[in-house]
């Protein structure tokens, strides 16, 4: 991985031959040895022994702000809070077998269904975001009979087959064999990069949520639209392109599937992303930060008149209603309400937007900065006026912030 070495280069040299040499558990050279190499996640960067609040710390004490996080980080690594929730919970009910039910499921599917928007009012539950999108795709072809999808390049959906087929990230597609049919991808409400040249014609004048539509029309039988409605890597379509898309859906009978996994639960200034673009879609699928960053947990809430596949198994995971995941989402959903998170983090975010196109006043290698509550982006270009990525610059950027303490993707 290139910048590597300018990372470990954090670590001293005599640390880094011992941690080699010993191979002690939990270093990155013993994590190598029983681990199977893959994309993004190996080489290891570190080895962490901490995290607490937006902090890691990693074996040798050192603390790293962290603004990655695999975005679980709602309320902060350790919340005390929800940590408690947990461990009564360990004490109370550790395990629900399946075809049973306990207290803090059904809890916690209520609290989702009161905290959704419209009739987003039913849900099931699974460890992963993967899974929840696989399910989500289950049920769109059962409630509409139809198996056909359009998704968007560029997306990540999950790494799972099915999960691949609707993502469009050459990445995770390449050399893995042929993908689920009927899955036609458009390109994404990309406007700084419009491949309808947009750009040229003084910004988004939703040629793209047009082009979708002309899809659904000219198939006739697709299921469902799914998307991320913003892309962490990096895009934030207008309200326009959401609406025109929702209704687009309606006309053509297809369902309309947010994937709102890394962004949800308050990161966008509003408790749900799509709330952002007054869209309401039929099924919304949640993850990530879901389990308070501690406990893997999904869930796919669709609208109540979808509950229509008793007959089949849409999920059927073993940890379908584990309490005590379902606590800890109870507790993380609570300390976000009771401390204003969401207000916090539209306020946040509004002041951090302000910084960064100052910043961009004064540094001609950032194209352009786009912000939606807590989630932020800038784009980094070699020349503002032919928008060429600069991507050597970002890596450099990346861990020249690393090297001050600050870990992001
Ligand atoms: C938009 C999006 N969808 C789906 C997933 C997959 O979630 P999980 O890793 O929990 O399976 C991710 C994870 O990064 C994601 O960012």
């Amino acid at each position: 991985m290139k910048g590597f070495e300018t990372w470990i280069g954090c670590i001293s040299p005599k640390e880094m031959s011992t941690s080699r040499k010993n191979g002690s558990p939990g270093s990155r050279s013993t994590d190598a040895r029983y681990f199977l190499k893959q994309s993004l996640s190996t080489p290891c960067l570190n080895a962490l022994q901490g995290c607490e609040g937006i902090y890691i710390e990693d074996l040798q004490g050192r603390r790293y702000m962290d603004f990655h996080g695999n975005n679980v980080h709602q309320v902060g690594f350790s919340n005390p809070e929800v940590i408690a929730a947990i461990k009564a919970q360990l004490d109370a009910l550790s395990f629900c077998t399946r075809r049973y039910t306990n207290r803090v499921a059904v809890d916690l599917a209520a609290k989702l269904a009161d905290i959704a928007p419209g009739n987003l009012n039913k849900s099931l539950l699974c460890p992963g975001g993967t899974e929840a999108i696989g399910m989500a795709m289950k049920l769109a072809r059962i409630a509409t009979g139809r198996h056909k999808t359009i998704s968007m390049w560029d997306s990540f959906h999950g790494a799972s087959l099915d999960a691949i087929s609707i993502g469009g990230e050459a990445l995770f597609r390449r050399d893995m064999g042929p993908m689920l049919p009927g899955t036609e991808h458009v390109p994404p409400p990309d406007e700084y990069r419009c491949l309808f040249g947009c750009h040229d014609r003084g910004g988004c004048d939703l040629t793209c949520a047009r082009y979708i539509e002309y899809i659904l029309e000219k198939e006739g039988d697709i299921a469902a639209v799914i998307a991320e409605p913003i892309r962490s890597t990096p895009y934030i379509p207008k309200a326009e392109f959401w609406q025109t898309v929702r209704k687009a859906c309606d006309r053509h009978g297809a369902l309309l599937i947010f994937d709102e996994i890394p962004h949800a639960l308050g990161r966008t200034g509003k408790m749900f992303t799509c709330e952002n673009f007054a869209v309401v879609p039929d099924m919304l699928v949640i993850g990530k930060g879901l389990g308070g960053g501690i406990f893997p947990l999904a869930a796919l809430i669709a609208r109540e008149d979808l509950d229509v596949a008793a007959d089949r198994a849409l999920g059927h995971y073993t940890h379908e209603k584990n309490p005590v995941a379902c606590a800890a989402a109870l507790a993380t959903i609570s300390y976000i309400e009771k401390n204003r998170l969401v207000e916090h983090s539209a306020e946040l975010g509004r002041i951090a937007l302000g910084g960064m196109k100052t910043m961009m006043d004064r540094h001609p290698l950032i194209g352009d900065v786009r912000g939606l509550g807590l989630f932020l982006g800038i784009e980094l270009v070699k020349d503002r006026s032919t928008r060429q990525r600069a991507s050597e610059e970002a890596e450099e950027v990346m861990y020249r912030a690393l090297s001050k303490g600050l870990n992001h993707g």
